[in-house]
């Protein structure tokens, strides 16, 4: 008999005994096929947003309260921004808290996790969004701008990803946002993009880390969107918006939506991947 033979056989008997909730698609389909109602999908969950103070983050912050979701806000600097967001949720009848918290900084994180834990008592997803963006041709890039890129980038996400593989209830999600750079190979891109390459391997391999907790981890890659990270002349954005076919740059809250839709019940088979979402615009 054939290899493909036996996996074929191995899951048709798998499939043949698999308990009710893998046949509907996982534990949070399970629940909401149990309860019959239409409750929302953060109904009794919460999630911590890093970097939300403004722009992708913010706008997920937002979509994930209004969604259900008991929310940490996080900010490095923009106090006041932060603030606002929780008021903007709590003023929608959600529960929300906010960090200042430098994600480079792995006690700042792990005290921001602590907050979170303490205020809502667990944690079903997180999303992994603070960054910057420093460009620059390699021969003119400094050591300083490098350095700075890849402590908040790669060793920031680390702190946040790991903290999140620490203390997530089973069947969470976490996220954490790549970039289309890391298709477009664009001239003064390397060091961020080579960043945002890294969430492609944290993804793939902390999903199978978490193997048997039915915890997610995907890395979103959105493209060119409209907040202060892309600090680009008008007539280059008006270039991205023609090189995508919906004619028009993406918007924070496209992305907080694709955001949104890993966290359903409804996205857990998407698992371990780089999904992009840039209304094609590669
Ligand atoms: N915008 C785009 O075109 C685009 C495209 C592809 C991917 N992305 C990715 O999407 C994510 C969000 O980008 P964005 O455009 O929304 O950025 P943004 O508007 O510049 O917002 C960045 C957020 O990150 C926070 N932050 C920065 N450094 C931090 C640190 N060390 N610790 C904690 N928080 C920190 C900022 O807080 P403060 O307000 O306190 O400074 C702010 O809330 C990033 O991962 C980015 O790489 C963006």
């Amino acid at each position: 008999m054939s290899e493909t033979d036996n996996s074929r056989r191995t899951f048709l008997a798998l499939a043949a005994g698999a308990p009710a909730a893998l046949a509907l698609g996982g534990a949070a389909s399970a629940q909401s096929a149990q309860s019959g109602d239409r409750a929302l999908p953060g109904a009794g969950r919460a999630a911590l947003v890093t970097g939300s103070s403004r722009g992708i983050g913010a706008a997920t912050a937002r979509r994930l309260a209004r969604d259900g979701y008991a929310v940490t806000v996080n900010c490095l600097v923009n106090r006041d921004l932060a603030a606002n967001v929780v008021r903007d949720i709590e003023a929608e009848g959600g529960r929300a808290i906010w960090r200042q918290a430098d994600v480079a900084d792995p006690a700042m994180v792990r005290a921001m996790f602590d907050a979170h834990d303490e205020a809502f008592g667990g944690l079903d997803v997180v999303v992994s969004n603070a960054a910057i963006m420093n460009t620059a041709p390699f021969a003119d890039f400094t050591d300083e701008a490098f350095d700075r890129m890849i402590a908040t980038n790669i060793k920031g996400s680390f702190n946040v990803l790991r903290e999140g593989a620490r203390r997530m209830r089973d069947g969470g999600r976490i996220i954490t946002l790549a970039s289309t750079s890391i298709k477009a190979m664009r001239a003064t891109h390397g060091g961020y993009a080579a960043t945002k390459a890294a969430q492609e391997i944290y993804a793939g391999c902390l999903s199978k880390e978490l193997a048997g907790r039915r915890i997610s981890v995907n890395a979103l890659a959105p493209g060119p969107t409209n907040t202060s990270l892309l600090d680009v002349p008008p007539p280059l954005r008006a270039q991205a918006a023609e090189m995508t076919p919906y004619g028009r740059i993406g918007e924070p809250e496209d992305i907080a939506n694709a955001i949104a839709a890993l966290c359903s019940g409804d996205g857990e088979w998407i698992n371990g991947q780089v999904v992009f979402a840039n209304g094609g615009f590669l």
